[in-house]
């Protein structure tokens, strides 16, 4: 059965003209990691909105259609039952951090605090969650004193300290360097394999082919195309509809119509690349 199952989602944002999601339909299975592309305003963040249960219970707006996580429905729960299930990391880290927290320890065991955890357990779980995501050296720092990509870290273990059965994460990093951001997939990777469910926006083409198990195309609130990230991200419907590539599936495309790219698949990665280019 599906971890998620969205039917025919329809969102209108409350004072706006035209619906920010249209007819969404989509099934996750529980441990998959699920990548969302699209371009500006595509609708991404809403998705993660709708999934994180705050469209409509925080946002309002009109929903149709229906959303299901763990067997639960959107409509029938409030958002405080909702948040037992899914965890959001917000596009924006500094939205997250909570303002009553003079350090990143607290601030992390903050939610556990808020359902009730035991001391002890409480420790040891932000303990793990700090180890998990690299960050344990800065657990006595403020969290405002932190750099972007910090931030993002001390995010992603927010949430994660909170067991989440489906992670919602907006572009977790989008403000870490290329170090940061391996370890940030390696480790969304192995939760996905440990059965926590993954949908990460996300604009790193080359990060994606190597770590997500579906992607979904994003266009005016509609799924354009979704499906194996090595075919959706080097496929010419992307292309032809302005998303971004990999520069390496751009090189190939070119080079293939010079035949000098003479394999049928195009590249998303610099190996797949130089794979493809050899002899
Ligand atoms: N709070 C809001 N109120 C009204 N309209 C909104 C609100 N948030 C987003 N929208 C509109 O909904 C549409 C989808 O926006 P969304 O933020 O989901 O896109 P996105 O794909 O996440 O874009 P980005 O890449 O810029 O993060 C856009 O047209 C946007 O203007
Ligand atoms: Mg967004």
């Amino acid at each position: 059965m599906a971890l998620v199952n969205l039917q025919n989602v329809t969102y209108k944002y409350p004072l706006t003209k035209t619906p920010a999601l249209q007819n969404i339909n989509l099934q996750i299975k529980e441990g998959e990691f699920v990548a969302v592309v699209g371009a500006n305003g595509a609708g991404k963040s809403t998705l993660c909105y709708t999934l994180a249960g705050f469209a409509p219970h925080f946002f309002k707006g009109e929903m149709s259609g229906s959303i299901e996580v763990a067997g639960k429905e959107s409509s029938k729960s409030t958002l405080d039952e909702w948040v037992l299930n899914v965890g959001l990391a917000f596009q924006n880290p500094f939205n997250q951090i909570s303002g009553a927290k003079y350090t990143v320890f607290e601030e992390i065991a903050f939610g556990l605090e808020n359902i009730g955890v035991p001391r002890d357990e409480m420790k040891d779980r932000v303990n793990d969650a700090l180890a998990l995501t690299g960050i344990t050296d800065l657990a006595d720092r403020s969290p405002y004193s932190l750099s972007g990509g910090q931030q993002q870290r001390v995010a992603l273990t927010s949430i994660l300290v909170m067991q989440p059965k489906l992670l919602v994460l907006d572009e977790p990093t989008s403000q870490m360097d290329p170090i940061g951001t391996r370890e940030v997939f390696s480790v969304i990777r192995k939760m996905a394999e440990g059965g926590m469910t993954v949908v990460m926006v996300e604009h790193k083409m080359e990060w994606i082919a190597q770590f997500a198990d579906r992607v979904i195309a994003l266009k005016d609130g509609s799924i354009l195309l979704e499906g194996k990230p090595g075919e959706v991200l080097t496929s010419d419907v992307l292309a032809e509809n302005g998303f971004g590539i990999s520069r390496y599936t751009s090189t190939a495309r070119e080079a293939k119509k010079q035949g000098l790219w003479k394999k049928e698949k195009l590249p998303v990665t610099l190996d797949e690349a130089v794979e493809g280019f050899k002899k």
